[in-house]
């Protein structure tokens, strides 16, 4: 099987109980489910900075931020650094999610200096692209992806050192998951103008129904997900593919 890189993304959701109540099921479940997880899958959860030190317990779940700051440290109100994520065991960050874009005013150019600063640091971005349901009927996704790439990628080189995720904006949240097709068809366009060893997930509506169906298209390598990460046991079911 290929490998796979599943990550759950809880933006801002659970408190530190809710994590511990989390993690005690999920370990409980991993451990009952095991033979039904592939060895090449990757997975994680990117959880609010708050909660991130209650994963370096777990050795198989990454740990993942959900964004982090472009500077090294210095007067920064607010900021979170690299280097304090690399103190909780963070090996990857989200960038440039589209709840990012849209309410926090982030740009290609700031996507473009928190990713330089991730491979500098030696943690993986994962960057999000996607379109709006508007550019999506206009039929300008690919202009819209491109120009992402572009902007959030200017001057990246080893593309074996990131993930991006293709998140259509208008399947985040609302169940109305891309079709397998439309999926592939976008990921495979991102993989032309990138390179041939880049990771790419897809994200928007994905569940334990739609998984291996998603996961079986040729230039998908994993999946980013939301409202369905949320619960432990519908976690593992993303991991075993529904099995
Ligand atoms: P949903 O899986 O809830 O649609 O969210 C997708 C997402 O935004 C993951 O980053």
């Amino acid at each position: 099987m290929k490998k796979l890189t599943i990550i759950g993304n809880w933006k801002m959701n659970k408190n530190s109980q809710e994590t511990k109540e989390f993690l005690d099921v999920f370990n409980t479940e991993y451990l009952n489910n095991k033979e039904k997880i592939s060895d090449s899958i990757v997975f994680g959860i990117a959880a609010p900075f708050t909660n991130l030190y209650l994963f370096n317990k777990n050795d198989k779940l990454k740990s993942v931020a959900q964004n982090f700051s472009n500077f090294s440290s210095g007067a920064y109100t607010g900021e979170i650094s690299a280097s304090m994520l690399k103190d909780l065991n963070v090996s990857m960050v989200v960038l440039g999610h589209s709840e990012r874009r849209q309410y926090f005013y982030e740009t290609d150019e700031t996507v473009n200096l928190k990713t330089h600063q991730a491979l500098k640091e030696g943690i993986t971005p994962i960057v999000c692209v996607g379109e709006t349901l508007e550019e999506y009927e206009a039929g300008k996704t690919k202009e819209v992806i491109l120009k992402q790439l572009k902007g959030s990628l200017k001057d990246v080189n080893d593309f074996s050192k990131i993930i991006i995720a293709y998140e259509p904006v208008w399947a985040i949240g609302t169940g109305k998951t891309a079709t397998a097709e439309i999926a592939q068809d976008v990921c495979e366009f991102i993989r032309k103008n990138t390179a041939a060893n880049v990771t790419i997930q897809y994200g928007g509506s994905v569940s334990p129904a739609n998984i291996q169906e998603l996961m079986n298209q040729k230039d998908i390598d994993g999946a980013l997900v939301g409202g369905a990460s949320l619960k432990p046991e519908s976690f593992i079911k993303l991991l075993t593919l529904n099995k």
